[in-house]
C-alpha cells in the first residue's frame, strides 16, 4: 500500500504539494507524538565532534532550546566547532532576527558549553551524539568508555554514515544495547530536514520513541531504517554519485553538463558533482570502501562499490572538494 505522503507524490509532482504533503505528514507525527506515552524526554544533550556534522547538530539542538555540550579531544577543535556555529547562526539570524542578529546568535550559543573531558561531558545528559571520525575502533572505544559514566537512561545515538550501528553498539553492555540506535543527519545540518533513525535488533521501542519526539522538537522530520549499509540516503545517493565520477571516466560527459543534467533535467538542487565537492571526495571514498566489506558478504551488489580511478588519484592528490579549495571543480574559499 502506498504512504499518504507517496501517494500525494504520484498524484502531483509539484514541489510545493509534495512540501505540503511533508509538512502535514510531520505536524500529524507531532499531533500523535504528543498524546503518545513514550520514552524518556530528552532535555540535555551530548554531541561528540566538533567537525561540521557535529556542530551542525550541537546547533540545531541549541536552537530548539536543549542545553548542550559539545565535546571533541582538542581545545583548537571545539574552537573551530564554536566558529561553524557562530557562522551559521548569523546566517538564521538574519532571517528570524534581522534587527538582532548578535542578540539572537548570543542567546543559542549560550545553551552551548564545551569540553575536552568526555566523562565530564555525559555526567548528567539524556541523549549523546557522537559524530567523530569515521572508524569503528575509535567509535567503539568512546562508546565503550562512555557507557560506564553516563547514567543508565542516557541514550546513545551514532551519526556514523557508513558504519554498522550494530557493531559500535556493541561496545556497549546489553543494557544500553537497548538505549542505543543510529541518528543520521545531512550537510548542511542546519538546513537539511531529514534524520535518519536507525533501530539495530536491540533497540527499544521507548529509545525508538524518545529519538522520533526529539528529533520532531529540533525542526526535522524522522525517517526509520534496519541498520542496513547506508540506510536510506546514502544506499541510493552514493551509487548515483559513484556512477556519476565512472561516467565522466568514460568520456561520456563532463561534471559540468551531468550537474545540469541532473539540476535541470531531475530537479536535484545540487548536481552529483558539486555535491561530491560538498560532502567531501574522502568521505564518499570511505563509504565506497566500507561497503565494499559487505559486498564480499553479500550485503550489497559488488558493482556498485568497485574502485574507481579518477576519484582514487583525486583523493591521493588532496584534492577532497570544497574543503580543500579543489575537488572536480576549483574554490576560491574553502567552506
Ligand atoms: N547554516 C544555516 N542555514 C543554511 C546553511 C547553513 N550552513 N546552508 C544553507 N542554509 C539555508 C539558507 O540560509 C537558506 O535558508 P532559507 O531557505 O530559509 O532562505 C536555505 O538553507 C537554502 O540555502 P541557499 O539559499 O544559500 O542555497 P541553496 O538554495 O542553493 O541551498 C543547499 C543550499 C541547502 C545546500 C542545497 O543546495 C541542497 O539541498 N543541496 C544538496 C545537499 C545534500 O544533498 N546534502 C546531503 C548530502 S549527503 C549527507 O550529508 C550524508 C552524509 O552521510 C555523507
Amino acid at each position: 500500500m502506498l504512504s499518504p505522503i507517496l501517494r500525494s507524490a504520484t498524484m502531483s509532482s509539484t514541489r510545493s504539494q509534495l512540501n505540503a504533503a511533508a509538512a502535514t505528514r510531520l505536524s500529524s507525527i507531532q499531533r500523535h507524538l504528543s498524546t503518545t506515552p513514550s520514552g524518556s524526554r530528552i532535555e540535555r544533550m551530548t554531541v561528540f565532534g566538533a567537525g561540521l556534522m557535529g556542530a551542525g547538530i550541537a546547533q540545531v539542538g541549541a536552537q530548539s532550546g536543549l542545553k548542550v555540550t559539545l565535546s571533541d579531544v582538542t581545545d583548537k577543535a571545539l574552537e573551530n566547532g564554536l566558529n561553524i556555529i557562530s557562522k551559521s547562526l548569523s546566517r538564521v539570524a538574519k532571517k528570524k532576527s534581522p534587527d538582532d542578529i548578535e542578540g539572537f546568535t548570543k542567546k543559542i550559543l549560550a545553551n552551548i558549553e564545551t569540553t575536552t573531558d568526555a566523562g565530564k561531558a555525559v555526567e548528567d545528559t539524556d541523549l549523546v551524539v557522537e559524530a567523530i571520525i569515521e572508524s569503528i575502533k575509535v567509535k567503539r572505544d568512546l562508546f565503550g568508555f562512555l557507557d560506564s559514566k553516563a547514567k543508565a537512561e542516557c541514550i546513545f545515538a551514532t551519526n556514523t554514515s557508513s558504519l554498522s550501528v550494530t557493531e559500535i553498539a556493541e561496545s556497549c553492555g546489553k543494557e544500553r544495547q537497548e538505549r542505543f540506535a543510529g541518528l543520521h543527519f545531512f550537510n548542511p545540518v542546519p538546513a537539511m530536514k531529514l534524520v535518519e533513525i536507525i533501530r539495530t535488533p536491540q533497540t527499544s521501542t521507548s529509545t525508538y520513541e524518545s529519538l522520533k519526539e526529539v528529533t520532531l522538537r529540533i525542526g526535522k522530520a524522522p525517517v526509520t531504517c534496519n541498520d542496513t549499509p547506508g540506510f536510506i540516503v546514502n544506499r541510493l545517493l552514493v551509487p548515483y554519485l559513484l556512477e556519476s565520477i565512472r561516467m565522466v571516466e568514460r568520456g561520456d560527459a563532463t561534471p559540468e553538463d551531468i550537474d545540469t543534467a541532473m539540476e535541470l533535467g531531475a530537479g536535484y538542487p545540487m548536481g552529483p558533482f558539486k555535491l561530491l565537492d560538498f560532502v567531501g571526495l574522502d568521505t564518499t571514498t570511505y563509504i565506497a570502501q566500507g561497503w565494499r566489506g559487505k559486498a564480499a558478504s553479500g550485503q550489497i551488489s559488488k558493482e556498485l562499490v568497485e574502485p574507481i580511478e579518477l576519484l582514487d588519484k583525486l583523493v591521493k592528490e588532496g584534492k577532497l572538494g570544497r574543503k580543500s579549495g579543489q575537488g572536480f571543480y576549483e574554490y576560491e574559499n574553502k567552506k
